[in-house]
């Protein structure tokens, strides 16, 4: 079997950071097809639109998405973002954002002690704070508004926690709840009500509920006691480029948008953006990238040769050459290029 893999590689950083996942996946010898989709900040400047109106469609005609970047400074953000990887992620309901958050050998780490570091965050992709709904209205005016609704339903909440429980199950068993159910009245109390049914059908794993800005504290204050971490759409965001600084920095998190028990394509993505401050310059750093796409390798059933890739990264970020985030010297194309021997020789 073949598999189709769609490539957005996207804005600024992004083609940079992806050319080098892809690599690390074409040094292995899987029956594989790139499909590149010209998608984005140039599509949008050329067509008017970030993609086009049968996107939806192109996409599920693939395996999975490998994905850069989207953002460039030339347009507003809520414009790139919402003509591109959100309606991607709500259209083809890819509720469930995992993001694992490690410290590799050899990656400095920002906190004193080198305290380890190695965390799963399942972040709810498709509801929550980013729920689309909202306007503005009065313009210009000194009486305008600008409403943004959160929105959480039940069967929202409860598919995602009860994933983030069964991937517990899968670790070492502890699970923490992140809302803001004290400031906050309906939403978050609904999630943590639910979290609380769905932790009964898993008296195994030891279940906690922290307040997301608590968590936020301990993650720095005591890292070593957190595993799989549970949230919302925009806590999971905030938090998830905490955990990457924890592991080394923006340029080392990997992430998988993903809908578990479905044919869907995932969409397989670092945490970081475009980096427009250092795109175009051969810098950035491929790590999260190619973890990304080991995470789509996984997901395609293709374990082994996920756990090469990623032992490629693990050699690569204990030998060097490394980017110069984590101290080192080397080019986004030499590091790619020192993962895809790795694989190559795993
Ligand atoms: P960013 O992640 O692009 O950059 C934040 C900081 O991290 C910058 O200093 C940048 O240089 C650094 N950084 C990012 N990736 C790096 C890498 N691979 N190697 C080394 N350093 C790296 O976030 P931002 O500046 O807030 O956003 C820039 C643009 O990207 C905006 O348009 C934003 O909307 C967009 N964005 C897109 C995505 C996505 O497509 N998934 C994610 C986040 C932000
Ligand atoms: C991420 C990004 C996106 C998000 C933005 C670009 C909409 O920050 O994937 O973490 O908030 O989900
Ligand atoms: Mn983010």
């Amino acid at each position: 079997m073949t598999y189709r893999i769609a490539v957005i590689a996207g804005d600024g950083a992004g083609p940079e950071v992806v050319a080098e996942a892809r690599k690390a996946v074409d040094a292995l010898d899987l029956e594989l097809e790139w499909n590149e989709l010209p998608w984005g900040t140039g599509h949008f400047h050329a067509t008017g639109a970030m993609m086009p109106l049968d996107a939806l469609d192109v996409v599920r005609q693939h395996d999975a998405v490998l994905l850069g970047a989207v953002g460039d400074p030339s347009v507003p953000d809520h414009i790139t973002l919402w003509g591109l990887l959100l309606p991607l992620r709500q259209g083809l309901d890819l509720w469930a954002n995992l993001r694992p958050a490690r410290l590799l050998e050899g990656v400095p780490s920002p906190l004193a002690g080198a305290p380890p570091v190695d965390m799963l965050f399942v972040r709810e992709n498709t509801e929550g704070e980013y729920s689309g709904i909202g306007g503005r209205a009065h313009q210009g005016l000194e009486l305008e508004v600008g409403i943004e609704t959160s929105v959480f339903t039940r069967a929202g909440v409860r598919r995602v926690l009860a994933h983030a429980f069964e991937l517990a199950e899968g670790r070492s068993g502890v699970l923490t709840s992140a809302t803001k159910s004290n400031a906050s009245r309906y939403g978050y109390v609904l999630w943590d009500e639910v979290a609380e049914e769905v932790a009964a059908r898993h008296p195994d794993v030891r279940y906690e509920r922290v307040l997301v800005d608590a968590l936020a504290a301990r993650m720095i204050g005591n890292p070593a006691s957190l595993d799989v971490v549970v949230a919302s759409n925009l806590f999971g965001d905030i938090l998830t480029d905490l955990a990457a600084e924890l592991q080394g920095g923006m340029g080392m998190a990997a992430s998988a948008s993903v809908a578990p028990g479905s044919g869907t394509p995932g969409i397989f993505e670092p945490v970081h953006g475009s980096a427009p401050d250092i795109a175009g310059r051969g810098i950035a750093n491929p790590i999260g990238a190619i973890w990304s796409a080991a995470l789509m390798l996984e997901h395609l059933d293709e374990a082994e040769a996920g756990a090469r890739v990623l032992a490629a990264v693990e050699a690569v970020c204990r030998e060097g050459p490394r980017t110069r985030d984590l101290g080192g010297q080397g080019s986004t194309e030499e590091v790619g290029d020192a993962v895809a021997a790795r694989v190559r020789d795993g």
